[in-house]
């Protein structure tokens, strides 16, 4: 196993099977910390394992849990318990997106994104956090999106919203935190290159068609760098930087005016 750059040793990935998880767990066995990965099917995760164990040394335990579903987390982290296993860095990944007017959209599914990204992420949050504390010391890395900027997303409402969650409860509980040696960052990606673009049907929102996708490894080194200096926020590119900046400029008009542009369709003419 390679040396490690602190005093933090495991990591727990949530959606650590492909994508953005992928690329975080990589770019943290790179810098020599083991690693737990979380993802609902089995054989992609033993398959991300495998590798990441080869190329990088670390040790790697897999686990299939469902994080949209409060039993399984509960499952999860007794599991972890029972094995001994102490997480140090907890990286709140999986997560889920849709677009589509929000009367024709699928209510299964609205109900699965907003278990996973919002409930799934605070409950493990929750059931992880006490042992920190009591070690002072830990980090946690919440993945919002660019989108969690924007003044609403038409088109995109309940994921939108989703990931606004995800940065006020980062921003809120890192100021809670202060001073117990646990750090919380949220993660604001712009596109980035996955499955993720063809599983949540948003290939053809102007916000992907437009904006230069970025790759899972470069989101990752910025997530990594970011997340082991205490950062509260990190918005990997200077572009996405810029739109944050706008999103969060008062009035919020015009802001509110650019991001229904870019939550639209790409090959439809209406503005949202
Ligand atoms: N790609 C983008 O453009 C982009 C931009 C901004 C933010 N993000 C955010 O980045 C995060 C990762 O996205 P990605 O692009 O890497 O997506 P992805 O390629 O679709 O990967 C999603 C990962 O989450 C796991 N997962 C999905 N549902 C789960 C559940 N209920 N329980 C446990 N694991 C689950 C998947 O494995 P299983 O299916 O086997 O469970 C997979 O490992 C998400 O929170 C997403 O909102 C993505």
């Amino acid at each position: 196993m390679g040396s490690r750059a602190t005093d933090l040793g495991t990591v727990l990935v949530t959606g650590g099977s492909r994508g953005i998880g992928l690329a975080l767990a990589k770019e943290f066995a790179r810098n020599g910390h083991d690693l737990v990965l979380v993802a609902r099917e089995e054989a992609a995760l033993e398959r991300a394992a495998s590798r990441l164990a080869i190329e990088t040394g670390v040790r790697v335990e897999t686990r299939t849990a469902d994080i949209a579903d409060p039993e399984e987390v509960e499952r999860l982290v007794r599991g972890l318990e029972d094995a001994g296993i102490t997480v140090d860095v907890l990286v709140n990944n999986a997560g889920i997106g849709d677009h589509a007017p929000l009367v024709d959209s699928d209510p299964e599914r609205l109900q699965r994104l907003l278990q996973l990204n919002v409930l799934g992420l605070t409950g493990l949050t929750r059931r992880l956090l006490p042992d920190m504390l009591s070690r002072g010391r830990g980090r946690i890395l919440n993945v919002a999106s660019l989108v969690a900027y924007f003044q609403g997303g038409p088109n995109w409402t309940t994921y939108v919203a989703s990931k606004a969650y995800v940065l006020s409860f980062t921003r809120g509980l890192a100021i809670e935190l202060r001073g117990t040696g646990v750090l919380e960052t949220a993660l604001a990606p712009g596109p980035t290159d996955t499955d993720f673009v063809s599983r949540s049907g948003v290939g053809d929102v102007r916000a992907y068609r437009w904006l230069p996708k970025a790759s899972p490894e470069r989101i990752a080194h910025a997530a990594y760098v970011g997340t082991m200096a205490g950062r509260t926020t990190v918005i990997p590119g200077l572009l996405n930087r810029l739109l944050a900046f706008l999103g969060e400029l008062h009035p919020r008009g015009v802001a509110q005016a650019v991001f229904t542009l870019l939550s639209g369709s790409a090959t439809s003419t209406t503005p949202g």
